[in-house]
C-alpha cells in the first residue's frame, strides 16, 4: 500500500485512464502535425510526466524544451502571480509551438504563458492542457488539446503536487481538505 493513499480522498482517473487519453491526444498530434517537427514545450514542474508520456505516444519528429514557472508557492489557489524561473532553450521563431501543461486552474498561467512566448513569433502555437477546471477559470481560455475537464478538487499526483509532494504518484487523486485547509 503506497503511504501518499491515505492522503487521497478519492482516485480520480487511474494509470490505465490516464495512459489511454495520452494515447489519444498523441495520435491527433501525430496526424495533425505530419510532415512538420513541432516543438513541445513543457511547463515545469507539473507537466514532466504528462510531457514524458505524450511524446513517446508522438509517431513524428519533435523537439522539446521546457519552461518553468511557478504561481503557487505553498499556496493551495493561485495568486495570479507568475515568475519565469527557466526560460526556453530552442529558438522557437517560425517553428511550430505546442505548450503542454498538466494543469489550467484560473487560467492565468497559461495566458501569461501563451503571450509570452507569441513574443517569439512562432508559426503556431497550440495548447495542450492534461487537466482543465473550468469551474475555477477567472479569464476566458481556451485550448487546442485537453485531456479531461475536472471539477474544482485539488488534485495530485502524475506531476502535480501540494508543497512539492505527491508528484510521483502514476495516477491522479484528489488530496484530502484536512491536508491544505
Ligand atoms: C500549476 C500548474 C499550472 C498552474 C495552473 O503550477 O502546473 O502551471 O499552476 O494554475 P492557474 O491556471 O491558476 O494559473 P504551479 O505554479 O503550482 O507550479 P508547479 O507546476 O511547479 O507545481
Amino acid at each position: 500500500m503506497n503511504k501518499m493513499n491515505c492522503d487521497l480522498a478519492a482516485l480520480l482517473f487511474d494509470e490505465f485512464r490516464i495512459q489511454s487519453r495520452v494515447r489519444e491526444i498523441g495520435m491527433q498530434i501525430t496526424q495533425e502535425y505530419k510532415d512538420k517537427v513541432p516543438i513541445l514545450v513543457g511547463i515545469l514542474k507539473g507537466g514532466f510526466m504528462f510531457l514524458a508520456d505524450l511524446c513517446r505516444s508522438i509517431s513524428i519528429p519533435v523537439e522539446l524544451d521546457f519552461l518553468a514557472i511557478s504561481s503557487y508557492g505553498k499556496e493551495a489557489s493561485s495568486s495570479g502571480v507568475v515568475k519565469i524561473r527557466k526560460d526556453i532553450d530552442l529558438d522557437i521563431t517560425g517553428r511550430d509551438v505546442i505548450i503542454v501543461e498538466d494543469i489550467v486552474d484560473t487560467g492565468l498561467s497559461l495566458q501569461y504563458i501563451k503571450e509570452y512566448l507569441s513574443k517569439h513569433s512562432p508559426a503556431t502555437l497550440k495548447t495542450c492542457v492534461l487537466l482543465d477546471k473550468p469551474a475555477a477559470h477567472k479569464i476566458d481560455v481556451s485550448f487546442d488539446y485537453v485531456g479531461f475537464e475536472i471539477g474544482n478538487e485539488f488534485i495530485v499526483g502524475y506531476g502535480l503536487d501540494y508543497n512539492e509532494q505527491y508528484r510521483n504518484l502514476p495516477y491522479l487523486g484528489i488530496l484530502k481538505e484536512e491536508l491544505y485547509k
